[in-house]
C-alpha cells in the first residue's frame, strides 16, 4: 500500500515537472514517505533524515517533505526535531503534495514550514497522477483507511476511517490499465471485502470484481487484504467462478489462541476462521491460502504460542508473513498487562518461520512435474539469463526465455521447488 502510495507521490511530482534522480544528492525536492506498522520501518527515516540535514546544509534550496503514516501521527513534532523539513503530509492528503509544489518558491522564501495531516473528507473521490514501477501488473486502490481497530494496529489513526472508491473511478483505472498493456491488477484496501459501505451505489465486493471481470486486456485479478470476519461465502463463489481472479487468498490469522484473538480484537475464533478456509478449499480445492501472524502479543503464553504453531501445522498455509509484535504509539495493545522481552518474541517468531519453511517447501515440493500458467513479469533479478513470473496461485517461477516476453502467459512445467520460488521449463 506504502508502495503504492510512492507511486502516486511520484506521478504528482512528474506531472509538476520533475524528473527522479538516482541519488538525494542531486535532487531538488525529496520526499520520504513512511511507514508506521512496525518500529522497525519507522526507524528508517530518522536515518534517511539524518543524512539529507548534511545535504541540506550545502545545498539551502533543497526542499524536504515528509509523508506517510509516520508524518500523520508524529505531525509538527517532526519539525522540532528535523527543523530542516519543509512540508509533512498525511496519507489522506498525498494531493496536497501538488500545491505545496506549485507554490514552492513562496515557501523557501519565507521559510515556512506547512502540514497537510487533516481529515480531507473527499480524499477517496480524487483521481491522481501515478508513476507505476511495472509495465505487467499495477495497483489499483478501491478503499482507504480501516475501521477494525486491531489492538496492535496503527492503521486506523493514521489512515483514517474506511472509504470506498467511487466504483466509476475503479472502472476507469482499470480500463485505462488494460489500454497500457498492463495483464493483471491487484485491487487494494485494509479490508477489500467490505468495499462498497459508504457508496451511494449498491456494491459490495464480489459485485465490483464481476464488474471488473468483464474489462478486456486485464488477464488477472488480485486482491489484498481480507478481514476474516467479513470473508463470505458469495467471494468465495465469486473466486471460484471469476476465471481472471486469481486462485490465491491472503486471509491475515495473526495468532492460534482465541485468547489472543479476543485481546486482539479480531472479532473470530480460530475454529471460525479454520471452517471458513475449510469451506474455500472444498469448493476451490487448488486455492493457495497465505497468512500474517503476529508473534509474541502482550499476555501471549507458551500454551497461546502453541496454538499459533498447531494453527500452522493444521491449515498448512501456501506461505506467511510473521512478525514480532512491536508496540506502536496510541495503540490499545500498548496498554495491556504482559509485554515481553524482545529475545522471547524473536525466539518465538524463528520457531513460526522454521516450522512454515518446512511447510512451504513441502507444498513446493508437490508442484514439482505440474504444468501451470505464468504471467511472465520480466528477467530475474537474481540471473539475468532468466525470465520470472508468477502463477495464478501467486508462486513465483524461473525459466528461461527472453525478456520480449514480458507481458506473455506460457505453460511452465515445474521441475525443481525451491525454498520460496519453482524452477521450471517452457511446454506448449
Ligand atoms: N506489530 C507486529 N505486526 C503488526 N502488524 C500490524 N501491526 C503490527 C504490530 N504492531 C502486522 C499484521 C498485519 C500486517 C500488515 O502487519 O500481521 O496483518
Ligand atoms: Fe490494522 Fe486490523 Fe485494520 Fe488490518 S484490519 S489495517 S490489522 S486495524
Amino acid at each position: 500500500m506504502n508502495v503504492h502510495d510512492s507511486e502516486k507521490i511520484s506521478g504528482i511530482l512528474s506531472e509538476a515537472g520533475y524528473q527522479p534522480v538516482d541519488e538525494s544528492k542531486k535532487a531538488d525536492v525529496v520526499v520520504l514517505n513512511t511507514c508506521n506498522i512496525r518500529q522497525k520501518a519507522a526507524q528508517k527515516l530518522y536515518s534517511d533524515l539524518g543524512r539529507l540535514k548534511i545535504i541540506k546544509k550545502q545545498r539551502p534550496g533543497l526542499r524536504i517533505a515528509v509523508a506517510g503514516c509516520i508524518a500523520q501521527q508524529e505531525g509538527r513534532s517532526i519539525f522540532k526535531r528535523f527543523p530542516y523539513v519543509d512540508f509533512i503530509f498525511g496519507p489522506n492528503n498525498i494531493d496536497s503534495l501538488e500545491n505545496w509544489i506549485k507554490n514552492g518558491s513562496q515557501f523557501t522564501v519565507h521559510g515556512s514550514r506547512l502540514t497537510a495531516l487533516n481529515d480531507n473528507p473527499d480524499y477517496h473521490t480524487k483521481v491522481l497522477p501515478l508513476n507505476r514501477i511495472g509495465r505487467v501488473k499495477a495497483w489499483v486502490s478501491i478503499m482507504y483507511g480501516c475501521d477494525n481497530f486491531c489492538a496492535y494496529c496503527v492503521v486506523p489513526y493514521t489512515r483514517g476511517r474506511e472509504k470506498s472508491r467511487p466504483v466509476k473511478d475503479i472502472l476507469a483505472e482499470v480500463q485505462d490499465l488494460a489500454e497500457k498493456g498492463y495483464k493483471e491488477i491487484t485491487l487494494l484496501g485494509q479490508n477489500v471485502n467490505s468495499y462498497g459501505k459508504n457508496l451511494k451505489e449498491e456494491m459490495n465486493f464480489p459485485d465490483l470484481l464481476k464488474v471488473l471481470h468483464e474489462i478486456e486486456g486485464i488477464d488477472r485479478i488480485r486482491f489484498v487484504t481480507s478481514h476474516p470476519k467479513d470473508f463470505s461465502e458469495d467471494l468465495v463463489r465469486t473466486v471460484k467462478d471469476l476465471p481472471k481472479v486469481c486462485k490465491h487468498i491472503h486471509l491475515p490469522l495473526q495468532a492460534g489462541s482465541d485468547r489472543v484473538l479476543s485481546l486482539m480484537n479480531r472479532r473470530y475464533t480460530y475454529i471460525e476462521y479454520k471452517e471458513k478456509i475449510d469451506k474455500l478449499r472444498l469448493e476451490i480445492p487448488k486455492i493457495s491460502v497465505t497468512t500474517d501472524i503476529i508473534t509474541g502479543f502482550p499476555g501471549e503464553t507458551e500454551d497461546d504460542f502453541e496454538h499459533t504453531l498447531n494453527a500452522l501445522r493444521e491449515i498448512e498455509y501456501d506461505g506467511i508473513f510473521a512478525f514480532n509484535y512491536s508496540k506502536r504509539p496510541g495503540t490499545r495493545a500498548l496498554e495491556l498487562p504482559g509485554h515481553l522481552d524482545e529475545e522471547v518474541k524473536s525466539r518465538r517468531l524463528s520457531k513460526v518461520l522454521e516450522l512454515q519453511e518446512l511447510i512451504t517447501y513441502r507444498k513446493n515440493r508437490e508442484l514439482e512435474g505440474i504444468i501451470l500458467e505464468v504471467l511472465i513479469e520480466g528477467v530475474s533479478q537474481t540471473d539475468p539469463e532468466k525470465l520470472t513470473g508468477r502463477t495464478k496461485t501467486n508462486k513465483i517461477v524461473n525459466f528461461n526465455g527472453e525478456k520480449k516476453e514480458t507481458g506473455l502467459t506460457v505453460n511452465i512445467k515445474i521441475l525443481e521447488a525451491k525454498q520460496h520460488s519453482l524452477f521450471g521449463e517452457r511446454v506448449n
